[in-house]
């Protein structure tokens, strides 16, 4: 949302101003949206030193009708998207309690539909001819940027993303560091990936078939939310590992594949209760599935069993690999509240804000900051929380 009274308090240059990718770049990397208009960023620069990329989220297409909708909109075309953006949103946020104030930003608006790992290098007939390129973006964006602005001398990238974004980040999180050191770039990189976690283990398990007592996950899911993007690139180290241990490289498009094999230093931020993969995957009804439900009834089961199944994948995540950073609110939201989070203007979970579980992680401290539940179910009301587990 644009907030008008800031933006006129804002002298012009310190909006973050837009960049499209230069023709002839878009023409050797395919980094083009899914209408084949050139892909591009919006970008602040401040302090040289440290600067953060944030990947936006926005779903998958699923279809090519799907995807032709998407191609007429700022999802999946930048023809419409402004000269400016709005200076208070994630990761431009002026506020001093925001994650990334202070550092110079870019964010890269999300317009292929691919979860930001499409390699395709020109439009297909089965997307409606259309073209799913969200890797090559990627990768056009960072080399752009080290050849244009101070990142190839800075000392620290924080590469982020939210919904499909974070997904996108965990796929790249080991690429990333050394797509910039081949540039001659070697910030400290870290990634962040906001309610990227597609799937705990042992999830989507549809409403529908819940409601019949069956309570394991859609085989497969994962092969038919993504068969679109068949054959994009998926994290490197998971299929090296998915080949080793004879199961098929596709089995990586599952984010809790990944955790495991992940190189990179990761920061995860994910609710207990992550709204969209009940609502939209498990196919819950939004008038059944509330924050509201009583722990007897059979929504409350289903939110408790995500509730479980989340705090569990993140739990054997970092029990493997201390160097994980973990901020699980219990809130029953996507990333509403989480980017509220990350712009500082949010609540904490028991005094312990984002900033700060953020910030200890960043100097090497163990930061594992899960939010109790309220009887194994999100809390209605934040004052109900009480101490988090800060585990050291
Ligand atoms: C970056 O600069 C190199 C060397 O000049 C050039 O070959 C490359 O195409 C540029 N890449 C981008 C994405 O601007
Ligand atoms: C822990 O790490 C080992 C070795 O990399 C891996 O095989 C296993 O799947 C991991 N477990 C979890 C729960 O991440
Ligand atoms: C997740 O784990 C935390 C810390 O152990 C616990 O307080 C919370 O209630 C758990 N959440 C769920 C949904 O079980």
């Amino acid at each position: 949302m644009w907030r008008i009274g800031l933006l006129f308090g804002l002298a012009a240059a310190d909006l973050p101003r837009k960049v499209l990718l230069p023709s002839e770049v878009v023409a050797k990397t395919s980094a083009k949206c899914l209408d084949s208009s050139p892909s591009g960023f919006y970008i602040r620069e401040q302090d040289p030193s440290k600067w953060v990329i944030f990947i936006d989220g926005g779903g998958l297409c699923i279809d090519a009708l799907d995807c032709r909708r998407r191609a007429a909109t700022s999802h999946g075309s930048s023809k419409p998207w402004p000269e400016t953006w709005d200076p208070e949103a994630v990761p431009f946020s002026s506020a001093p309690s925001s994650v990334f104030h202070g550092f110079s930003q870019v964010f890269v608006p999300y317009c292929s539909g691919d979860l930001w790992l499409g390699m395709d290098h020109k439009p297909r007939l089965i997307v409606g001819d259309l073209q799913m390129s969200g890797h090559h973006i990627l990768e056009a964006v960072v080399e752009h940027l080290v050849n244009t602005t101070s990142l190839r001398r800075s000392s620290q990238l924080v590469f982020a993303g939210q919904s499909a974004g974070g997904i996108g980040v965990l796929h790249h999180a080991d690429w990333i560091s050394s797509k910039l050191s081949s540039l001659s770039a070697s910030p400290r990189v870290v990634v962040l990936s906001a309610a990227g976690m597609f799937f705990p283990s042992g999830w989507p398990v549809l409403w529908d078939e819940f409601r019949l007592g069956v309570e394991w996950p859609v085989d497969n899911f994962m092969a038919k939310w993504c068969h679109l993007i068949e054959g994009s690139f998926l994290h490197e180290g998971c299929q090296a590992a998915a080949r080793a241990a004879g199961r098929a490289p596709s089995t990586c498009e599952d984010v809790s594949r990944i955790l495991p094999e992940l190189k990179a230093d990761v920061f995860l931020m994910q609710n207990q209760f992550d709204q969209y993969q009940v609502l939209h995957l498990g196919l819950c009804p939004a008038s059944t599935c509330t924050a509201e439900v009583s722990a007897t009834s059979t929504p409350g089961r289903y939110l408790a069993l995500l509730g479980r199944l989340t705090n569990a994948t993140l739990g054997a995540a970092i029990q493997n690999n201390s160097r994980f950073g973990i901020y699980a609110p219990s809130r029953f939201d996507h990333t509403g509240d989480l980017l509220q989070d990350l712009a500082g203007t949010a609540r904490s979970i028991s005094g312990v804000s984002f900033k700060d579980a953020f910030g200890r992680w960043l100097a090497g401290l163990p930061t594992y900051v899960v939010a109790p539940s309220c009887s194994g179910l999100p809390c209605p009301k934040e004052e109900q929380v009480g101490a988090a587990s800060l585990v050291v």
